[in-house]
């Protein structure tokens, strides 16, 4: 029985593309994405599920992680992976599923992570401290922002000339959308195996 994975998402969805595709090329054979959730009703990444048949559901505020919690429930979701997901989950919400959600951030943790680092605004972090490598992070999500164990890493060098815009597609292309599937299905496996133990 394949790990039952939902993906959570609020925006282009760059990432569930990349996970949809690995899926297609049979290379997470120990998960399936069954289900994507978005916080955002205009999110593009709820296209990209509806183009590859898969189910979705939008839930919003007010009680956002009750109407998840239940989503979740309902479709016997055991593995989540946030793909882009601009919420910050309660402790409430991930004692639900220990070691059992993965999220994917653009840095190197323990740098320019944590309250307020998403999206573009990690670029333009790095680029402004002047590092010279960046890359991303896919890491299991606890009580602490961006703060749970690490899973896997890939660096990616900054160069001369780079923008917030620029530098977030080279990541995302050198590091991100290989490394979000791959721990996928690292992870898949386990709980796959632990179900059968
Ligand atoms: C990605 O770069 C992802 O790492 C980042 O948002 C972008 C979403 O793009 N996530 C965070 O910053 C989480 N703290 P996508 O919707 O195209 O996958």
């Amino acid at each position: 029985m394949r790990t039952r994975i939902a993906v959570l998402v609020s925006g282009g969805g760059t990432n569930l593309q990349a996970l949809i595709d690995a899926q297609s090329r049979g290379e997470i054979p120990d998960g399936e994405i069954v289900l994507v959730i978005s916080n955002n009703p205009n999110a593009y990444a709820l296209q990209r599920a509806r183009n590859a048949g898969i189910e979705i559901a939008v839930c919003t505020k007010p009680d956002l992680e009750a109407k998840i919690l239940e989503t979740l429930k309902d479709h016997n979701i055991e593995m989540i992976v946030l793909a882009g997901f601009m919420a910050i989950l309660s402790k409430y919400f991930v004692s639900h599923y220990p070691e059992r959600i993965i999220n994917i951030h653009p840095s190197l943790i323990p740098s320019f992570c944590g309250e307020g680092f998403y999206g573009l605004h990690v670029h333009e972090a790095a680029l402004s401290y002047g590092v010279k490598v960046t890359g991303a992070t896919v890491h299991y999500v606890n009580e602490i922002p961006d703060g749970g164990r690490i899973i896997a890493q890939k660096a990616v060098d900054i160069q001369e000339g780079d923008t917030p815009e620029i530098l977030q597609k080279r990541v995302m292309e050198q590091a991100e959308w290989i490394l979000l599937p791959r721990a996928t299905e690292i992870v898949s496996k386990r709980i796959r195996l632990e179900k059968v133990q």
